[in-house]
């Protein structure tokens, strides 16, 4: 039977006999998708100008990626394995900019960001390269947070990342 859920972490609502195991929009950890019921603003709050940085330092991250996803994307045949996967990426890492900025309470930035670098090997190791980064600064954003909320958005963007890291992983040893 469908119901409604919709994710504490990006907001976004999702149909469904049953919650996903990852958010399909963030990424986020299948605890956080919840009946409609259950939802509240995660973003409202008042962070801390060290927070604040960790939520910028973010924010420049996640641009990057989806611009750099989205040029990978393009450069792939419409429908191949790859392009498939960089669209994955690059909404994923959209939602992610969308999020900070709601945290930063801040309109979202024209996307800047690096361009393919020619082939898919190299840009499946650079997407690790990112991807292992993303996971180590936030990991690292995620201790220093005083703040339950922002602490909680680090978990979900960490496991999102993980879940990158994991399968651009899977491609490389393929290849
Ligand atoms: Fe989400
Ligand atoms: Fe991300």
């Amino acid at each position: 039977m469908a119901k409604l859920y919709v994710c504490k972490i990006c907001g976004e609502p999702y149909i469904g006999g049953t919650e996903p195991d990852d958010c399909p929009f963030c990424g986020a950890p299948k605890a956080y998708i919840r009946p409609v019921e259950e939802f509240f603003v995660l973003w409202k709050t008042d962070m801390t100008e060290e927070e604040k940085k960790s939520v910028e330092e973010t924010l420049k991250l996640e641009m990057n990626a989806t611009a750099y996803y989205k040029d990978v994307a393009s450069s792939q045949e419409k429908y191949s394995k790859y392009e498939r996967l960089y669209k994955q990426l690059a909404r994923v890492e959209q939602e992610h900019v969308d999020l900070a900025c709601k945290f930063l309470g801040k309109e979202v930035p024209e996307l800047k960001g690096e361009k393919s670098k020619g082939s898919i090997e190299a840009d499946l190791a650079r997407t690790k390269e990112l991807e292992s980064h993303a996971v180590e600064l936030y990991t690292g954003f995620m201790k220093s947070s005083q703040n339950s909320k922002v602490k909680i958005l680090f978990i979900a963007l960490i496991h999102a990342e993980q879940g990158h890291e994991e399968i651009v992983g899977k491609e490389i040893e393929k290849e």
